[in-house]
């Protein structure tokens, strides 16, 4: 039996050929697009293996974080030795912590190039979810494009998954343009969020397709929650920021191209954003299409959309789909390497709104790592955009675990945005704007708008006796709210009798 000359195997025969210590690059942008039934199969070889007192353990590959079956399942079964470049799976994270997996934590756009250029090492197999594969190798992705096109062109062998559970009409979203290697590179001719400079379809070498598996399983996405009062709050800070802007003509009247993070934050400040009256239709240019986006784009207040990968729920993509002649001239999905790249980015003007684990006085942030030493998920495309846009927005609630945890603090003991790219930090306290502040006028209005109240005093303290400088800090007490954290569990440790409630 085969596929357009391509023999069909199956998973499991899929699963054999991949051996202990391979680099196994696989499809897929979160959940979106991730293969499925190859590396469940994997994950269960490697169960067999180990029973079987044997060492099998593959180094993982792909566009973003993954889904349950790669960062859960495969971890699970502690096939993962190596990870890149980006996860979120509690499974993978609590083994990387524990260093029993090495995690390399990276700008998503570096990733293609990283791979052109070998530093992974040789990528033995590419595992690509697709639509459709033709004779002559053009390649039909699914509801990401990621790094595929990248996985498919560099790797040794490849393993496509044809999912009969994805339209094949997601097709007409894909706009598909890999970068050649310097000094052979040409500007990127993107000059609003919906330009087309690329081929509906991903190239590999037909002589490197080993096998096609056949899979009908639907991409498998967790419901985002419904924002909280503090996710209002913060929404509204930054709508009424927004707003102003325009007001005072620092802002286009029609905006300018947005992205906006992951998790439940971002995705309510775009909900309150499309909701709000005075808000115009505007377009954007982000990494993800999150499920807001189909609302917003259905009452034609999101006018456009540029992303990586359709990370909705599956009603959402039922419903993309179902009204794909309204979508796909309103969607385009590009590799990461373009969807996050910086010239891009800083050429469309973008607004960027992402989410901060912590931030300190100064406005340095910590997305990634807590305590400076655990990581919670990684970088992922915050600091591409974060670095480039023409604005630069984090937000996240002012304290975390009933207030135990204050977001704000003297020093950030991990840093992946700093200062000189963040330019407004919003909590749902207040908003400040740090454009043109110097760091103490940063210090004084970050710890005014954005810090919980229960713990103004003590960051006023704290840069109060810190040493003389352009940035003021006590190297002694800079990281003492985090070491009260783990030596205390508090990092106030009276917090519940000075505020109460928390
Ligand atoms: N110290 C310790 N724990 C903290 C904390 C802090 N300062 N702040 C929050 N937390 C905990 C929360 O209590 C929560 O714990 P739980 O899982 O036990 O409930 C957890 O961290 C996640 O917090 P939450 O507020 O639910 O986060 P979120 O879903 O909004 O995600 C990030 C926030 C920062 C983790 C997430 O946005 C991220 O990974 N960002 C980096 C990548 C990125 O920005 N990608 C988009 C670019 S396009």
């Amino acid at each position: 039996m085969s596929v357009n000359s391509y023999p069909i195997i199956t998973s499991d025969e899929a699963a054999l050929l991949i051996k202990d210590g391979d680099t196994v690059s696989f499809s897929g942008f979160s959940p979106a697009g991730a293969a499925k039934v190859v590396p469940r199969a994997i994950a269960l070889r490697a169960r067999d293996e180990h029973t079987k007192g044997h060492r099998f353990k593959v180094r993982v590959l792909t566009g973003a974080s993954s889904g349950h079956i790669i960062d859960d399942e495969l971890a699970q079964e502690a096939a993962v030795s190596w990870r890149a470049p980006y996860q979120s799976g509690p499974v993978l994270r609590r083994q990387i912590n524990r260093q029993e997996v090495e995690y390399v934590d990276m700008h998503l756009s570096h990733v293609p190039q990283t791979v052109a250029e070998g530093f992974f090492g040789r990528i033995d197999f590419a595992v690509v979810e697709a639509t459709e594969i033709t004779s002559d190798g053009r390649v039909f992705l699914t509801t990401s494009i990621g790094a595929s096109p990248t996985y498919l062109r560099y790797a040794e062998k490849v393993i496509i998954e044809i999912n009969r559970h994805q339209s094949h009409r997601l097709r007409e979203m894909a706009d598909i343009f890999v970068m050649p290697p310097p000094p052979n590179r040409y500007p990127i001719h993107i000059y609003e969020p919906l330009t087309r400079i690329g081929l509906p379809y991903a190239i590999v070498d037909p002589k490197k397709v080993i096998g096609v598996v056949e899979s009908d399983e639907p991409d498998r996405m967790d419901e985002l929650a419904e924002p909280d009062e503090t996710g209002h709050q913060i929404a509204e800070h930054v709508v009424n920021f927004l707003l102003e802007e325009m007001h005072k003509d620092r802002l286009p009247q029609n905006l300018l191209p947005l992205q906006a993070g992951v998790g439940n934050v971002a995705n309510g400040v775009l909900a309150a954003l499309g909701s709000h009256p005075d808000i115009p239709p505007f377009r954007m240019y982000s990494e993800v299409f999150q499920d807001a986006m189909v609302d917003l784009m259905f009452d034609e207040t999101l006018m456009g959309a540029s992303a990586t990968s359709l990370t909705i729920t599956s009603h959402k993509l039922k419903q993309v789909i179902d009204n794909i002649d309204f979508f796909a001239p309103r969607i385009v999905l590009r590799p990461q390497e373009i969807s996050n790249h910086p010239g891009v980015i800083r050429r469309l003007g973008v607004i960027a709104m992402n989410t901060a684990i912590e931030i300190d006085i100064y406005g340095n942030v910590n997305s990634s790592h807590l305590y400076g030493m655990d990581i919670m998920n990684g970088i992922g495309g915050s600091g591409e955009f974060t670095r480039n846009s023409y604005l630069s927005i984090f937000m996240t609630p002012s304290i975390a675990k009933g207030g135990r945890i204050s977001s704000i603090v003297p020093m950030c003991p991990h840093i992946d945005n700093n200062e000189h790219s963040v330019q407004i930090v919003v909590t749902e306290q207040g908003l400040a704007d740090l454009r043109g502040l110097g760091p103490m006028q940063r210090a004084k209005v970050i710890i005014e708008k954005c810090a919980h109240p229960a713990y103004r005093d003590y960051l006023y303290q704290y840069i109060k006796n810190a040493r003389l400088g352009h940035i003021q800090h006590d190297l002694t007490r800079c990281f003492e709210l985090h070491r009260n954290l783990l030596e205390h569990g508090a990092m106030l440790p009276d917090f519940q009798t000075t505020n109460g409630k928390g």
